[in-house]
């Protein structure tokens, strides 16, 4: 199973394992986070689930889509590596990824 690294919004790390296919946001949501509202269930409709890749692999995920852009667009916090958790399936290829949860809008 893919192991993900989270911060948290206090700065804490935790290192979660998730089974595979799981999206970023299912696995932080499940694991007890709950800080990520993840409101609209992962439809890419609502960016609470806006999150920042850490460690520059910003390379090895799913190209991002329009509307995922778009409503990244809303967030003041956006930055190089804002991503919503919801659009990226944690595949063996991305084990251990590390994102930090960003801070809420
Ligand atoms: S959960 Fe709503 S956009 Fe990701």
């Amino acid at each position: 199973m893919p192991k993900l690294v989270v911060t948290n919004r206090e700065g804490e790390t935790s290192e979660i394992e998730v089974e595979d296919g799981l999206t970023v946001m299912e696995a932080i949501r499940d694991n007890g986070f709950d800080e990520l509202l993840a409101l609209c269930g992962g439809c890419c409709s609502c960016a609470t689930c806006h999150i920042h890749i850490d460690g520059g692999a910003t390379d090895k995920l799913p190209a991002m889509s329009e509307d995922e852009d778009d409503l990244l667009e809303s967030s003041e916090h956006r930055t190089e590596t804002s991503r919503l958790s919801c659009q990226i399936p944690l595949t063996s290829e991305l084990d251990g990824l590390k994102v930090t949860i960003a801070q809420e809008d």
